[in-house]
């Protein structure tokens, strides 16, 4: 239940008084009054909304329909049944032609290295992302198709997946730092038939080459039998093409024309960058800027029923397999939409800046969909917060007068460590509100963000959702929900949270347990790409009637809602969920290696991060070599966000007698905490001591 009143006094923060002149929820009341209209009748709440944007035909069956218990059938949730349109038209058309918003920037580029950086408008996104839509339908990708995009930070980032929507495929967007393996088993999962990817790109001073690992690849896909049609790549780095082993006719190096959604030129980075050779495979291989020449910048778009699939994207699963999240068209466009408004306040002069990557949900729903929809005005970033050095951030808001201002806390608790000097060099007067997603924020960051980025004027949205959720879940509002550090506040509208105990048992008042969901939301995912009953057993079985986040959760006496990390066997690195059964059996694939247990262990930027217990197989020595070449194992089988901090020998696991590994007992070692507990049920407590001795020293 959401209270009557938010207590006045104590550690509660508002921001600065001039955030509620214009407010789209003014105060508390205000909020409390939408979010019951929101819950008891969502049709009408919803469906005035849906108003707001284009539907080529209306509904005809029901507004909401849905079943949350599978012990009653089969879990589904449908929206806006028998309605027709078209996300990119929403996004970009209706803007340019509705709303005369044709020459108001959408996005304003800030490339990796200062000095490199565009403009593009919201006509001239719409010119680009028909230009390669007409390419896609011309290469033969029709309605349904799924499309691999693997980019860094670019724009053709963004035509590339408004493309695909805008002719009714499905993108499945990799984050451009997952290993060739990563991307090889989601292509397989999905059966991508095109990838997009770019030759490369500089993260900081290190030069990735892109194209290589993509090659990789699909070379492990053609192992498995599967041949991606054609791979569409940009060229980024500027870099020159060389044969790669089909061996066949290298295509002639086209003229350095400009691209269109190309930075400027930096005489500076241009002279000490180096340019890449990019393997060339003319058999499947085609530079975009070629397909693009001739392509014509109109292009009717497909409509799509709201229930189509919009596009996939794979998070890590608990099994070790990761999950192919499938959002559809019309729920996941009304929620990006009405988050993005409300929770950024969103008015048509800010200037917004979500520093997450498009490979990730954030960066889909909030650099990507949500900020088109409103018609705003946003930075896409390609760099890193350190580089050139650790006051790039706040150059970058002054340079744009960002007025929102959207990050992770590792990047917050990064950047703390550096002290406040590289911060106070640039004014941020431009802002207005600022944003968190991906983990609990912890308060000493939280107050280092509020006093000394936003000058204590701000208030913080720190927003507690999922790749699931597709938007906001739980989230202050700037003007209607004062803060209270650490705690995501209460729910947004249409969401409605509870807390149960073990044996699922609604927890009313100040508790804590795990956060379900009770009723759907328009952005909730649909289903695992491929794997309904996966689906169904994941988010639906352990408590029948409830999607389920994996997530703990206390309510304090306020009502206010703090998320407290998972509980399933899932570790935060950095905002970005692991697996620990995915990174285990990375190890076990080493051939020295007999036995592997991965658990979570706090650190001070990260968040968290992975402590490893190997077993060794007879008559293998733990050497500093093994340990390198199982760090290095897991980079390349799941990418360098996996890599673990830490790696001990085991030559024994605590075990019970069943042989299950107490994962409970290995935490504690890795924290170095004598006190294990209750370990009666180990099958041998032997180990227990060796297992003190042999740990890591940790920070
Ligand atoms: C965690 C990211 C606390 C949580 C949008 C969730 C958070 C997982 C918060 C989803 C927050 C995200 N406070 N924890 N504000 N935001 N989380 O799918 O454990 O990459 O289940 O989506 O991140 O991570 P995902």
């Amino acid at each position: 239940m959401i209270p009557d009143k938010i207590p006045v006094g104590g550690d509660i923060y508002y921001g600065a008084a001039e955030i509620t002149k214009g407010a789209h929820v003014p105060n508390f009341q205000k909020y409390k009054e939408l979010y019951l209209h929101s819950i008891q009748n969502p049709e009408e709440f919803w469906g005035k909304i849906a108003k707001e944007f284009y539907w080529k035909t209306p509904q005809t069956g029901s507004f909401l329909d849905y079943n949350f218990d599978h012990t009653k059938g089969k879990v589904y949730v449908k929206l806006m049944e028998g309605a027709t349109t078209n996300i990119c038209y929403n996004l970009l058309d209706r803007n340019v032609y509705d709303k005369k918003l044709g020459d108001k920037i959408a996005f304003y580029w800030e490339g990796n290295d200062p000095g490199d950086s565009m403009e593009i408008t919201y006509k001239g996104l719409l010119q680009q992302v028909c230009k390669f839509a007409n390419v896609l339908r011309a290469q033969g990708v029709k309605k349904g198709d799924r499309i691999a995009i693997y980019m860094p930070m670019i724009i053709e980032l963004v035509v590339a997946m408004l493309a695909c929507v805008r002719i009714g495929a499905i993108h499945s967007i990799v984050f451009a730092g997952f290993s060739s393996e990563s991307l090889c088993e989601r292509i397989l999962d999905s059966r991508c038939t095109f990838l997009v990817t770019a030759d490369g790109f500089y993260r900081g001073d290190k030069l990735i080459n892109l194209k290589q690992v993509v090659d990789e690849a699909l070379r492990k896909c053609r192992e498995r039998n599967f041949h991606v049609r054609k791979c569409i790549v940009v060229k980024h780095n500027g870099g020159t093409e060389e044969a790669g082993e089909a061996e066949t006719s290298i295509t002639p190096e086209s003229p350095p024309a400009k691209r269109p959604c190309q930075g400027k030129d930096n005489e500076e980075t241009k002279n000490t960058h180096h340019k890449i050779q990019v393997p060339w495979n003319a058999d499947v291989d085609v530079w975009w800027h070629e397909l693009l020449k001739e392509a014509s910048d109109e292009c009717e778009p497909e409509w799509c029923k709201t229930e189509d699939p919009l596009f996939i994207l794979y998070t890590s699963g608990s099994t070790g397999k990761p999950k192919g999240v499938q959002h559809t068209i019309g729920g996941y466009l009304l929620y990006t939409a009405t988050t993005f408004k409300y929770v950024f306040n969103y008015q048509p002069d800010d200037i917004y800046w979500c520093t997450a990557d498009i490979g990730w949900i954030t960066g889909h729903s909030y650099v990507t969909y949500g900020p088109l929809a409103n018609g705003a005005t946003s930075v896409m970033f390609e760099g890193i917060p350190t580089y050139p050095d650790s006051s790039r951030f706040w150059e970058v808001i002054d340079k744009y007068k960002v007025t929102t201002f959207y990050t992770a806390p590792t990047a917050i608790r990064l950047l703390m460590k550096f002290g406040d000097g590289p911060v106070k060099r640039f004014s941020r007067q431009s802002l207005k509100i600022l944003g968190t997603v991906g983990e609990p924020i912890n308060p000493e960051a939280w107050h280092w963000y509020y006093t000394v980025i936003g000058n204590g004027r701000c208030p913080i949205m720190d927003t507690f959702w999922q790749t699931e959720t597709g938007g906001h879940m739980i989230t202050p509002l700037p003007a209607a929900i004062p803060q209270k550090p650490g705690s995501a506040t209460f729910p947004f509208f249409g969401v409605v949270p509870a807390i149960l105990n073990e044996s699922g048992e609604e927890l009313e008042g100040e508790a804590e347990g795990y956060l379900v969901f009770k009723k759907p939301w328009p952005s909730i995912m649909r289903t695992v790409y491929g794997n309904h009953e996966r689906f169904e057993t994941i988010y639906f079985k352990r408590f029948p009637g409830y999607f389920v986040t994996g997530d703990g959760c206390r309510r304090d006496r306020d009502g206010y809602y703090w998320i407290t990390g998972r509980i399933d066997d899932m570790v935060n690195v950095s905002g970005h969920l692991l697996s620990t059964a995915e990174v285990e059996s990375a190890l076990i694939e080493h051939a020295a290696v007999a036995e592997a247990a991965v658990v979570s262990h706090p650190h001070p930027v990260k968040g968290e991060s992975l402590y490893c217990f190997v077993t060794l197989k007879d008559g293998h020595e733990f050497t500093n070599t093994v340990v390198t070449e199982l760090k290095n194992q897991v980079r390349e089988k799941i990418g360098p966000i996996a890599t673990p901090d830490y790696i001990q020998n085991a030559p024994g696991l605590p075990k019970t007698r069943s042989g299950k590994i107490m994962r409970r007992i290995l935490r504690k070692v890795a924290r170095n905490e004598e006190d294990l507990g209750d370990v009666s049920t180990l099958a041998d407590e032997s180990v227990i001591d060796e297992l003190f001795s042999n740990r890591c020293k940790t920070t």
